[in-house]
């Protein structure tokens, strides 16, 4: 499994994820209102929820421990350490389209994993070196994919009223962008004063990316603003 996800890009596990861990998700969705968010990409058609609050709720028990035991089969299965960035879930309608797009870079490792359809599963497509590859998930599966290199999308919903889908997005540590992660997370605020003053400790390394000259001009800019 390890090889044909470093080969291909893409792994399907198949009744992975614990009875019990559905069972939590399901009451968890049950109990957490929702909103209507019609302009939500990559989804075009009829109306599509997501959970209120989510910022707040992603970061406390059940989903945060359930983010860890999906992170674990995950890093077994793929063999990568990652770095969680973020995860979300989707309550999606019959009708709905989901556009072809890659992810952003937060979503370098993506999975999707279905919670529950009313009536059939929806499939996920992925435009894979191994060609397109539709993939049916059962609850219980999940679809491991290189977010940001495989193209995918799902045809029109015209298979349950209503599917309820869960998302996790992850960074390999290892990777170039893990790299530069790990170099700003060693700073607590780093979106901040720290991530500017940082800037030459990063030129002084050469191993990582680098910021563009775009960022290297506002950083003298603003240095000199500060010197005033
Ligand atoms: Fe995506």
């Amino acid at each position: 499994m390890i090889e044909h996800f470093a080969e291909y890009g893409y792994l399907h596990l198949k009744n992975i994820v614990p009875k019990e861990t559905i069972k939590t998700l399901w009451d968890f969705y049950n109990s957490t209102p929702y909103f209507d968010d019609p302009g939500d990409t990559p989804f075009r058609g009829p109306s599509n929820y997501r959970l209120e609050n989510w910022d707040d709720l992603e970061k406390v028990d059940p989903i945060k421990s359930v983010d860890e035991e999906i992170q674990a089969i995950i890093e077994e299965h793929t063999g990568l350490e990652l770095i969680a960035t973020y995860n979300m879930g989707r309550v999606n309608t019959k009708g709905q389209k989901m556009q072809k797009h890659t992810d952003r870079v937060p979503c370098e490792i993506s999975v999707t994993m279905p919670i529950a359809y009313s009536d059939w599963p929806w499939p996920i497509c992925a435009h894979t070196s191994k060609g397109k590859k539709e993939f049916t998930l059962d609850v219980g599966d999940i679809l491991i994919y290189k977010g940001c290199e495989i193209p995918h999308e799902r045809n029109e919903n015209r298979y349950s009223d209503i599917t309820i889908q869960h998302y996790w997005h992850y960074i390999d540590k290892n990777s170039e962008v893990g790299a530069f992660c790990r170099e700003f997370m060693e700073y607590p605020g780093w979106i901040g004063q720290n991530f500017m003053g940082n800037y030459e400790s990063l030129v002084k390394t050469k191993n990582l990316p680098l910021p563009g000259e775009d960022f290297g001009r506002m950083y003298m800019e603003e240095m000199k603003k500060r010197a005033k």
